[in-house]
């Protein structure tokens, strides 16, 4: 029976890495996106990857668009919560909707697309659920709070839930990357980058194939006692 996993953004950045590279170890990818119709349509046409937009802060389209998946696959075996954004500011310049912009896309999204799936992986003995979180919400960075808030608040939950399901077969764990060549990351001022990267001990960004890489590992049947566990892939940045 092959694995359908549900990739959010999962058409740019870190996300399309894992698309396909999960793509790629045969298992059934549908790669949400919410904004770039562009982006998503090319993304789709040049891989061969379903596409479907909704927005991950809105629990209404999570639910359409989870039962649409369902009715279309019959099940959801791996879901991958990486969809994210920034707004960064220091928190005394942070506007109200800044703030609530990160908390809905960042972490409500993991209530509502978590909440959706459990019940029917619990039912099939089977679920392999990856949260992207971000050295920052290990760390802490300057004019981070709302993004940090949201990402170390990922953690809590990944273990929580770990906690819950581990003994119905789904596991539950958070990778935590550092500084990855994306355009997230390219929209940071130059100068700032280029200290940001100087601290960093391999001195250089990391690649999003590099964080790929370990989602299929995650999602794998071999895989199966890794349960509760926040992985770092920093090039050393923050060792934890
Ligand atoms: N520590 C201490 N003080 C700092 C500082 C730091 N890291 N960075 C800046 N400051 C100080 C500056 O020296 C400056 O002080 P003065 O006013 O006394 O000169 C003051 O804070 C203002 O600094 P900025 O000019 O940078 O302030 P700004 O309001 O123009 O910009 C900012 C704020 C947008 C947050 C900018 O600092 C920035 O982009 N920082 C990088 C944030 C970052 O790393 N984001 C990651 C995005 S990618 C991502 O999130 C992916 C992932 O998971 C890793």
């Amino acid at each position: 029976m092959t694995k359908i996993a549900i990739v959010t953004g999962g058409t740019r950045g870190i996300g399309a890495s894992i698309s396909k590279k999960l793509k790629s170890s045969n298992f059934k990818v549908i790669a949400n996106y919410t904004s770039n119709d562009d982006a998503a349509e090319s993304f789709s046409k040049e891989n061969n990857i379903e596409v479907i937009k909704w927005d991950v802060s809105n629990y209404d389209q999570c639910q359409k668009s989870v039962n649409k998946i369902y009715e279309d696959n019959k099940h959801i075996d791996i879901l991958v919560n990486n969809a994210g954004i920034t707004r960064d500011a220091p928190l005394h310049k942070m506007s109200k909707d800044n703030w609530q912009k990160v908390i809905d896309v960042n972490l409500n999204s993991i209530f509502n697309m978590t909440s959706l799936v459990i019940n029917k992986m619990r039912e099939n003995s089977f679920g392999r659920i990856v949260h992207i979180s971000s050295v920052n919400g290990q760390k802490g960075q300057f004019g981070q709070t709302n993004y940090a808030a949201t990402k170390s608040a990922l953690i809590g939950f990944s273990k929580s839930l770990a906690l819950e399901s581990a003994s119905k077969g789904i596991t539950s764990n958070v990778i935590c990357p550092g500084y990855i060549n994306t355009e997230m990351v390219a929209a940071i001022r130059e100068d700032i980058l280029k200290s940001i990267i100087e601290t960093i001990p391999s001195q250089r960004l990391g690649e999003a194939d590099e964080v790929a890489e370990m989602v299929d590992y995650l999602v794998s049947d071999k895989a199966s006692y890794v349960n509760g566990s926040t992985f770092s892939i920093n090039g050393g940045l923050w060792m934890d």
